[in-house]
């Protein structure tokens, strides 16, 4: 007799912009089963998740404003694994993962500066490896970019080369058409000046894991790079007014932002990644060029829709990190990405 197969178990932290595209998502794949949101957003306070996001699902799925809310109410151990879109920052969720593995479950997560916190945050990422291993739990940061596009994709189209020299990935995209928050934070509707100040107080933060990625992509082709900048983001000026969903930008203010990462090896720029993302822009497009021998250029014309792109990529890795040892690890050191719709849980 065929078994049923049994999905994987999912909470989910984060029910942002990207969370709700996220939940949408979850909802409809068989091989997953959300069980409920952790949301610190006073405006979810006592709703479900159906009432938020008006699916039609007949279902009622909790919203708690903390882990420690969803464990009184779920149960010890509730979920295989956890889910985190909330912050960009490793700071501010490095507690929240541990507080997931003390609750036995592993972690997925969109937070770019987790897709490689070697560099950036050498403590942390040893003391959670090491907590991971104590609960023998995984931690993975992943997405489109960091995550997929800047770094794996690069990473694995590599392998034909038999000598690389150089690596440049740009990804042109017309950030209209993505979701609010991000148009928000790379400065779509700010003066230049307003711009600059917001960029250098932190308080947009334009594109976030350039770094990450060209770090991911020396460690795996250890290329022995002697220095990894990030150059300051640049606006992207309307020649033209320009009505946008997050702002009616006027001749002269911000439609966008043009961001560059280069990895160097004694003055020479190995590996370039240039991001720019604006209003307008066109055509979209994400390509990788390595220059050596064979030479590859790979274009993906259009460019991945970044939102859906990025929803893909963290339900995909789910049961590929549920499958792999405890430990905190990057998308180099995981099977293969790929489709895992058709992934249940083995037990
Ligand atoms: N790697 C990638 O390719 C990739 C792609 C897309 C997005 N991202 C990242 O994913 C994250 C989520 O993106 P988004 O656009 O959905 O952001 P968002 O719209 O700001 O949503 C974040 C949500 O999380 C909530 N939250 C904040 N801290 C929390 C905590 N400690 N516990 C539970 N909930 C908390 C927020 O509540 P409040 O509003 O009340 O603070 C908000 O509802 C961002 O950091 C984004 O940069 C990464």
């Amino acid at each position: 007799m065929n078994k049923i197969p049994v999905p994987f178990k999912v909470l989910q932290f984060g029910l942002g912009t990207m969370g709700r595209i996220i939940t949408k998502t979850l909802m409809d794949r068989g091989n997953l089963d959300l069980i409920g949101i952790v949301d610190v957003n006073p405006e979810y306070a006592g709703k479900s998740v159906e009432e938020v996001l008006v699916s039609g699902h007949k279902t009622s799925t909790s919203i708690f404003d903390s882990l420690e809310s969803a464990l009184h109410v779920l149960g010890d151990q509730p979920a295989d694994i956890a889910l985190i879109a909330t912050l960009s920052s490793l700071d501010d969720i490095a507690s929240s993962i541990s507080d997931c593995f003390e609750a036995g479950m592993d972690v997925v997560s969109l937070c770019e500066e987790l897709s490689y916190p070697y560099i950036r945050h050498p403590e942390l990422s040893r003391n959670l490896d090491r907590l991971a291993k104590k609960h023998g739990k995984t931690v993975l940061g992943t997405g489109i970019n960091p995550g997929f596009l800047m770094d794996i994709l690069p990473i694995c189209l590599s392998a034909p080369c038999q000598r690389v020299d150089t690596i440049r990935v740009t990804r042109r995209l017309d950030s209209s058409r993505r979701r609010t928050s991000f148009q928000k934070k790379i400065g779509t509707g700010m003066s230049p000046a307003d711009f600059k100040t917001a960029i250098s107080e932190g308080s947009i933060t334009g594109h976030v894991g350039l770094v990450e990625s060209i770090r991911m992509i020396d460690d795996a082709l250890n290329l022995e790079l002697d220095s990894v900048v990030e150059l300051p983001p640049e606006p992207v000026i309307a020649s033209t007014g320009i009505i946008t969903s997050v702002a009616d930008v006027k001749k002269g203010y911000v439609i966008g932002l043009k961001s560059n990462g280069v990895g160097r090896r004694q003055g020479t720029d190995v590996v370039t990644l240039s991001f720019i993302a604006h209003a307008g822009a066109e055509p979209e497009f994400d390509e990788v060029c390595i220059e050596g021998y064979p030479k590859i250029v790979q274009r993906i014309e259009g460019g991945v829709q970044g939102d859906h792109g990025t929803v893909g990529m963290i339900l995909n890795m789910i049961p590929l990190v549920i499958e792999a040892p405890p430990g905190l690890f990057t998308m180099k050191d995981l099977p293969c990405p790929r489709n895992t719709q058709s992934f249940w849980r083995s037990d």
